[in-house]
């Protein structure tokens, strides 16, 4: 990975922490993005000593489209080119939650959020290619399904149904960015991380993830192992012309039925796009 510059959402803690140092490792120059200054520049200081290499931070709450943006600059002022876009962030409510632009939270961090920022970085990517999108979804993907009528869950909101949602639209994104992509060389691809024990869902924790998390934390992966399929997609030599794929435990793995849905696929674009105010479909194909 020497020479590559990585960026990766979410690398103060957990999954994304483990594959920005997985990455720095190897030789990668690394940007993280975290929420909180110090969280950040305390995650990049450890990496820094990992890795012996430049890493860069940003800090931006992912969940305002305003904080995307000022990003988005700032990111493109920063990075004259970036290889791998790691779209790792991602959370679970048990109860509903509204962002600061009056969405529900975990449509607007887990999908909206990977969604404006690689369109606002596509030509950089593009300009930098052969480069990488990884974006990490969740076997709750195959428990999704896209309710297009009640997409923030104003009707009915339960935490488990609109992470599984957010997990499936991660994997349409996905697949549909891969399609828009097909002339260029960029590729994108999502994955399964495994059970991980990080502080995942811990702000707004439901009672059977407050009562059984404790005895299931010895049975789950460590966050270095939980970042083994984020580290492999986004370094892996021979996966430089795979897209449109899904995998898990560093394999290619088929994910549900609906997530191959292309009218759906496109319907989610056009509806992100107006949700983030996109005017015109971020393609550069
Ligand atoms: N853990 C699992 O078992 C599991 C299983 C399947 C899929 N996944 C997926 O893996 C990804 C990473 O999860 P994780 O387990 O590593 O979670 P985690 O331990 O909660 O870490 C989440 C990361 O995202 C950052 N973050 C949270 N909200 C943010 C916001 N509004 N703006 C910017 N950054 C924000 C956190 O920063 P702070 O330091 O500020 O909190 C932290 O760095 C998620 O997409 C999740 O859906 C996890």
């Amino acid at each position: 990975m020497a020479g590559r510059t990585v960026l990766v959402t979410g690398g103060t803690a957990g999954i994304g922490r483990a594959t920005a140092l997985g990455l720095a490792t190897m030789g990668a120059r690394l940007a993280i993005i975290g929420r909180d200054r110090g969280r950040t520049e305390g995650a990049a200081r450890e990496i820094r000593a990992a890795g012996g290499g430049q890493v860069d931070v940003f800090v931006a709450d992912l969940s305002s489209q305003s904080q995307v943006r000022r990003l988005a600059g700032e990111v493109l002022q920063s990075l004259s080119r970036i290889d791998v876009l790691v779209n790792n962030v991602g959370g679970y409510w048990n109860t509903r939650h509204v962002t600061a632009d009056g969405l529900e939270r975990t449509f607007a961090l887990n999908h909206l959020a990977p969604f404006l920022l690689t369109s606002l970085l596509l030509d950089r990517l593009t300009q930098s290619a052969p480069a990488r999108v990884v974006t990490v979804s969740s076997n709750a993907q195959a428990m999704g399904h896209i309710d297009f009528d009640d997409l923030q869950g104003e009707r009915s909101y339960s935490g488990a149904r609109a992470y599984n949602q957010s997990k499936l639209a991660n994997v349409l994104f996905t697949y549909e960015l891969a399609r828009r992509l097909q002339a260029t060389s960029v590729t994108s691809n999502a994955l399964h991380p495994g059970v991980v024990s990080t502080s995942f869902g811990a702000e707004d924790p439901g009672r059977v993830q407050r009562l059984f998390a404790p005895f299931m934390r010895p049975f789950m992966k460590a966050p270095a192992q939980g970042a083994a399929t984020s580290v492999h997609l986004a370094s892996a030599p021979g996966l430089e012309q795979v897209t449109g794929g899904y995998f898990a435990n560093g394999k290619p793995k088929r994910s549900s039925k609906c997530s191959y849905d292309e009218a759906a696929a496109a319907r989610l674009w056009q509806v992100s796009a107006d949700l983030v105010g996109l005017t015109a479909p971020a393609t550069t194909s």
